[in-house]
């Protein structure tokens, strides 16, 4: 069934479950609680269909979890130190929910609203068009900003998520999704050998709060290096510095020195065991590269399997972390009367 109710929150607003794509490709699940992907199933290179993000069993689940599975995060994804910037001479202290800083937006970000469904089409190309507004204030940010974010799948094999949003003030914005990833299927325990390429020369090192100290490394002769494919668990256990700081990878990759226009390769990944692929293109100049380093089994996927360390990886793409506080970095301001557009599309394949 393409729409159908997933329940309703405390607050009493009713969540739906959207279907896009069917079963001859690419097939997609979207609640409006987060605007949360809750599954994609595509087929490994024997045709068998299995779903690739890690997922949870109901509405009560995805309410009660911090780990932002599969949720649109704003306004502000990744983290803020100090949990406070200053924009044309006047400070702001925002939301703080993690070590001080303000991580994806604060406390109640976007991964927590209902979303409005603004236009939904199963074909011939499905759509979700997704509406947030997020008031002057909300989580210490200035101006009230709208959000429109529209999934949308293509030639069977890919989803694109496109962001819009606009300003009645001056304001900050940064939005990604968190969708984590196992491209094994949900009865692999982990990602450890699925192969990663990363299409940059050089990462963000983060100091011990996670904020980036402003340095853009070379990845050459460092773990970092995923120009060339390596399984993610070949190197996330050596000695060095960073990967200890973040207990694996969780790091801002330079894909450009800013926004591009069209969507241009940024990562892929392959899980050698079923042949699954998956290739990230994005409009955005970062990506978070994530392997789940804090999933500690508390959670459980929808057909009971443990969600411990390294269940899934996360590819966020985004503008960097800390941008307001760090004028070198490409700007994230967005002022009335600016349009902000992003695109990112994560197109699946097998080999
Ligand atoms: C961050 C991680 C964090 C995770 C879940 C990622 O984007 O980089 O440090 O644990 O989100 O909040």
């Amino acid at each position: 069934m393409p729409v159908r109710s997933y329940g309703v929150t405390p607050d009493g607003a009713t969540v739906d479950l959207y279907t896009l794509g069917d079963e001859s490709g690419l097939r997609a699940h979207v609640i409006t609680y987060g605007g949360a992907i809750v599954g994609i199933e595509t087929p490994d290179r024997n045709g068998v269909r299995a779903n690739v993000v890690l997922a949870l069993p109901s509405l009560a689940d995805y309410l009660a979890q911090d780990a932002y599975l599969g949720a649109l995060v704003g306004r502000f994804a990744n983290r803020i130190g100090g949990a406070s910037f200053a924009l044309d001479g006047v400070d702001y202290r925002l939301s703080r929910n993690e070590n001080g800083n303000c991580l994806h937006g604060g406390r109640v970000g976007f991964n927590k609203a209902v979303w409005r469904v603004l236009d939904y089409a199963d074909a011939p190309e499905p759509r979700l068009a997704l509406r947030h507004f997020s008031p002057d204030g909300d989580q210490g940010f200035p101006g009230g900003i709208t959000v429109d974010v529209t999934y949308s799948v293509s030639g069977g094999n890919t989803l694109r998520i496109a962001y819009h949003a606009e300003s009645d003030r001056p304001t900050v914005v940064n939005f990604t999704n968190h969708a984590y990833f196992n491209l094994g299927g949900a009865t692999t325990a982990n990602i450890l050998d699925h192969e990663v390429t990363i299409a940059a020369e050089r990462f963000m090192p983060i100091d011990a709060r996670l904020i980036p100290t402003g340095e853009m490394r070379a990845v050459a002769n460092t773990p970092f290096d995923f120009r060339a494919p390596h399984a993610i668990g070949a190197r996330i256990g050596e000695k060095d510095e960073q990967l200890a700081a973040a207990l694996g990878y969780d790091h801002n990759y330079v894909l450009a020195g800013s926004a591009r226009v069209e969507p241009q390769f940024a990562a892929r990944v392959r899980a050698p065991g079923c042949g699954r692929v998956l290739e990230v293109r994005t409009t955005e100049p970062g990506l978070q590269f994530y392997t789940g380093n804090h999933l500690d089994g508390t959670l459980r996927g929808s057909n009971g399997e443990i969600y411990g360390k390294h269940a899934g990886f996360a590819l966020e793409t985004q503008h960097f972390p800390d941008s307001p506080n760090q004028p070198a970095f490409p700007s994230t301001v967005l002022r009335p009367g600016e349009r902000f557009r992003s695109a990112t599309e994560y197109c699946f394949g097998v080999d």
